[in-house]
């Protein structure tokens, strides 16, 4: 069964005290969400322990935004597995195109940090997108096909979610149209062995179209950056309409 995996991405934004006032302020607002709807918010790491703390029995989950592939050593600055793992961490984002923009992140230390994360027992959110000059040069397939079997080499497909974010839709207010999103997704499944991999959308997913996106037959849920800062706006996505 594809399990639906509705998650915010904080990215840098919001310090402890806003973090623990944001779940206060969330936890009543999703008592109606189905069950079966994982609800994953990936914070800052300085956020991480007082997030997992206010969420004691709740069904919140808490991810991270980055993990070394190394257990341990002189890498200044990085954050390893057992240091998430220990805190109560379940997952984490893997190759988000800021990361491999801004911070020289590449197909090979994807797949390393993959490989650290499912090691140690945290799932993680392996992000893969096109550019716009790609797309517009009929290459997105292909780009998508190379980022997805150059991550997942060796990767075990049992404890992984993959997100479809189309780097022109990050932040933009440009939505990935709901059936060409759906089309995208679809390939990414061809490539794959287990074919139950819970594939998520991210690029602008908002309360007003996010209804839309989930009706599509490939899409298993959403990778929130903007709209996922606000309670009222995350609760208002992890109750989209069926
Ligand atoms: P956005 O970001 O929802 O603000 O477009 C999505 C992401 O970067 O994961």
């Amino acid at each position: 069964m594809r399990k639906v995996v509705i998650a915010g991405n904080w990215k840098m934004h919001k310090t402890q005290a806003a973090a623990v006032e944001f779940v206060q302020q969330l936890i009543p607002q999703i008592e109606g969400v189905p069950d079966d709807r994982e609800l994953v918010l990936c914070a800052p790491f300085t956020s991480l322990g007082s997030l997992i703390d206010k969420l004691q029995g709740s069904r919140i989950r808490v991810g991270a935004q980055n993990i070394h592939w190394e257990k341990e050593g002189a890498y200044t600055g990085e954050i390893s597995g057992s240091m998430l793992k220990e805190i109560g961490v379940r997952y984490v984002v893997v190759g988000h195109s800021e990361r491999r923009q801004y911070f020289g992140e590449t197909d090979e230390t994807v797949n390393a940090r993959l490989k650290a994360a499912q090691l140690i027992g945290i799932t993680p959110i392996l992000c893969v997108g096109e550019t716009k000059q790609q797309r517009d040069a009929n290459e997105t397939e292909a780009v998508i096909t190379s980022q997805v079997t150059r991550a997942l080499a060796d990767v075990n497909q049992y404890n992984l979610v993959i997100a479809y974010e189309p780097i022109w839709a990050i932040g933009t207010g440009d939505t990935c149209a709901a059936d060409e999103a759906n089309r995208v997704i679809g390939h990414i499944r061809s490539l794959l062995s287990n074919k139950e991999v819970s594939i998520q959308y991210g690029g602008s997913v908002k309360p007003a179209n996010v209804d839309e996106i989930m009706s599509q037959s490939e899409i298993d849920g959403a990778l929130v950056g903007g709209a996922s800062l606000e309670p009222n706006s995350f609760a208002a996505l992890a109750g989209y309409k069926a």
